[in-house]
């Protein structure tokens, strides 16, 4: 079996800054509120007529110059998203035509949060036998549009971006290597996090519009409940896989959905805070992408390095959940 590694990273987050206040303006809640809660002090959110596509296209060109890499030697590309430009085709086809990646099988996974995490699964097991050896993994979401701006349970939790790896095989140790992956579902659970209309059950209708059918819909405080269970259970039992100790654990990149979760998930798996890498103060919780961004911004600011030991861990609808171990 082939080992695999990461050799380019890449993000982007749209320009435009939501801060708190704003929702102070539009629904009755405060700075206060959300900062305690969630440890969410802005987000970033598209102009309109910008679509996932713009955001991934831009993470993944960073990331494919960082691996030094052009795009026609892409012989697969997964982009993870529940939210790609149209219905049909994938994100992932649009991705290959605009940095034109001509010989790149190019398609979707849709695991919400986790997204990125089944990309990089899905991918390794593609590269493990040979068959394909340079691979972009994008985990990206355009979150804001189906936000319910009345609902402030869920609107002030979300933004948009966009992370990206190149993948490459590898001799291991000081080049990289993935080392464990982890990714499970429970669709028993898939009313906790739904977005009911647009698909073949509720199709677009004016009475679907009507009754706000096309935003999402939370039950956060269970999902806070299942959030922790599976983030934990998740990177503890990669970590055994490998006979891997919390303490060796250099980087944990852990899902940027609430503060107060990721808190208790490092406490839990014995992992100190100054470890645990945080972008969701100035993100919110752009689904799929909140992993590969704080990634390539930790990359990129030096915090992770070159053999450092990275764990990250997800969640989401689903439920979804899972983890990676690699050796950047
Ligand atoms: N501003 C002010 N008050 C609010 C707001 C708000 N924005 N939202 C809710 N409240 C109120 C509620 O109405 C409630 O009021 P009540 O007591 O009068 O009924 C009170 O605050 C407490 O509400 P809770 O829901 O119990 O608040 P909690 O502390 O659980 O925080 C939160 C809510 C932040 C949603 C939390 O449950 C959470 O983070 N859950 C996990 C969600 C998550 O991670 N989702 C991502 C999944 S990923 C994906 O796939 C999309």
């Amino acid at each position: 079996m082939k080992k695999i590694a990461i050799k380019g990273t890449g993000s982007f987050s749209p320009e435009r800054v939501v801060p708190n206040s704003y929702f102070e303006k539009i629904i009755d809640t405060s700075d206060e509120w959300i900062t305690t809660r969630t440890g969410i002090k802005e987000r970033r959110m598209i102009e309109k007529g910008q679509a996932m596509s713009d955001l991934a296209t831009l993470a993944s060109a960073s990331a494919l110059q960082m691996a030094g890499i052009s795009a026609d030697e892409l012989d697969l590309i997964i982009i993870g998203t529940s939210t790609a430009d149209m219905l049909s085709p994938s994100a992932a086809c649009m991705v290959q035509y605009r940095l034109g990646a001509k010989k790149a099988v190019a398609f979707d996974v849709n695991a919400a949060c986790p997204g990125f995490i089944y990309g990089l699964a899905v991918a390794q097991k593609f590269m493990q036998d040979g068959s394909y050896s340079k691979a972009l993994v994008v985990g990206g979401e355009i979150v804001s549009n189906r936000l319910d701006y009345k609902d402030r349970s869920t609107c002030v939790l979300f933004g948009d971006g966009a992370g990206a790896v190149v993948l490459e095989h590898s001799n291991g140790k000081d080049n990289g290597e993935i080392l464990a992956m982890d990714i499970e579902s429970d669709g028993d659970l898939w009313h906790l996090i739904h977005v009911p209309g647009g698909g073949s059950r509720i199709p677009p209708s004016h009475e679907m519009l009507n009754e706000g059918l096309q935003y999402l819909k939370m039950n956060g405080n269970e999902v806070f409940k299942h959030a922790v269970r599976t983030l934990v259970d998740s990177a503890r039992k990669i970590m055994a896989q490998q006979g891997i100790t919390s303490e060796e654990i250099d980087w944990f990149i852990p899902h940027q959905a609430n503060i107060r979760i990721m808190d208790v998930v490092a406490e839990k798996l014995g992992i100190p805070t100054e470890k645990v890498i945080v972008t969701v103060h100035k993100y919110g919780n752009t689904s799929a992408a909140t992993i590969p961004v704080a990634f390539d911004e930790a990359v990129r600011s030096g915090q992770i390095r070159k053999g450092d030991l990275v764990l990250v861990s997800s969640f989401g609808a689903g439920l979804t959940w899972g983890a990676a171990l690699f050796r950047y």
